[in-house]
């Protein structure tokens, strides 16, 4: 039994982590960590939590195996460090790091604590992204990768933490991007990079508009400062480019996540709707397959499916595995300095 603690209870936590390892036979929650104690008590009474805590030395001085890290973004690597300092495997949300310094000191303490730390990069675990890499596996050596995601309403909580620089490290880019970025990253073989290029922008109306599934009475106390859409290139030394496309609030009719890969032996594209919005009109996921020797196949999956609940199901319990000492395949640790350096780049080269 893997005995976790949560630091940060907020909508993430409510909405994945919790209710999802509450069903698991193999894990439970112990205890939870918020500065919003307030936040901690309801969470407890909620999920039955046995121990809450507004301390972070009596949270980690508890006896647990493994701590998820589900608060802003520029405290991902102060509590992940301490977290592995006090002896616990880490399974982080996204970002991760603000900085590839800070990823890659994080990545050498999991090493020489001899812990696991896994970035939550979750959507490498839907159904859909798995079929798609087993097509993509079939076309290659990968000359280019294409990622989008595009929301038609979809800021999260304009005025908090998220939408502010400072606590968020950037907006649309680091927030959405980062998901499809690093989708993307993980089909080119080069990772060294030889330049970066990026555009970005707020929109006035950005301001008005959020996200309809997060809605919700919380205070407005940071400045909407962030970029709320980011596109661009990364080009790599051996001559592969990965394009980008990202934004929280476009004119469109719906929300889409859209990958295309182009490998020497073809091209695999998908069209798809990563996280939890359900702004979308059309009926189907679609993958397509399109050789250069003339060979086609197309996949289909409905749009109304489970496979964003079921990607946390299915990271979680690889955590829980790699914990317990079985082998991983579809996502390593280091896979975050490659995002992390990339987002970095980006926003150190406007
Ligand atoms: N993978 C996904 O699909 C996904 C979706 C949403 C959020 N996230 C990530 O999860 C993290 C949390 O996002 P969220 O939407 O749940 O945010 P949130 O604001 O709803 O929750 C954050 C929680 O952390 C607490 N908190 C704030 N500062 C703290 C501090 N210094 N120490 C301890 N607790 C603190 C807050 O009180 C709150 O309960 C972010 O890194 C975000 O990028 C990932």
């Amino acid at each position: 039994m893997i005995n976790f603690g949560i630091i940060g209870c907020g909508w993430i936590a409510e909405k994945a982590y919790l209710p999802i390892i509450a069903k698991m036979d193999d894990a439970c929650v112990n205890a939870i960590f918020d500065i919003d104690y307030r936040k901690a008590h309801e969470i407890q009474h909620k999920y039955h939590v046995p121990n809450i805590f507004d301390n972070i030395d009596r949270f980690l001085s508890q006896p647990l195996d493994a701590v998820i890290i589900a608060t802003p973004n520029n405290t991902h690597t102060y509590y992940t460090n301490m977290a592995l300092n006090s002896g616990k495997h880490v399974l982080c949300e996204k970002p991760v790091a603000l900085s590839k310094n800070d990823i890659e000191s994080t990545i050498a303490l999991a090493h020489a604590k001899n812990k696991i730390f896994l970035p939550a990069f979750v959507n490498r675990f839907r159904e859909d992204i798995i079929k798609f890499s087993e097509m993509v596996s079939l076309i290659g050596e990968v000359k280019e990768a294409e990622v989008s995601w595009i929301r038609k309403s979809g800021i999260p909580r304009p005025g908090t933490w998220i939408t502010n620089k400072a606590a968020a490290g950037g907006g649309a880019l680091i927030d959405i991007g980062t998901h499809v970025i690093d989708i993307g990253l993980n089909f080119l073989s080069d990772k060294q990079i030889k330049s970066v290029k990026l555009d970005q922008g707020t929109i006035a109306q950005a301001k008005q508009n959020s996200a309809q599934w997060n809605i919700n009475n919380e205070s407005r106390q940071f400045e909407l400062d962030a970029e709320t859409w980011a596109k661009g290139e990364v080009y790599f030394i051996n001559g592969s480019e990965l394009k980008f496309n990202i934004d929280w609030s476009s004119n469109i009719n719906e929300d889409i996540t859209s990958i295309k890969v182009l490998g020497v032996n073809g091209t695999v594209s998908i069209d798809t709707l990563f996280g939890f919005s359900n702004n979308f009109t059309r009926d189907n996921i679609e993958i397509l397959y399109d050789g250069t020797n003339g060979e086609y196949d197309k996949v289909l999956y409905s749009m109304n499916n489970t496979f964003a609940i079921d990607a946390f199901k299915n990271m979680i319990s690889y955590f829980v595995n790699l914990i317990n000492g079985q082998d991983a395949g579809i996502l390593q640790p280091f896979d975050s300095v490659y995002v992390v350096d990339v987002i970095e780049r980006l926003y150190k080269s406007v």
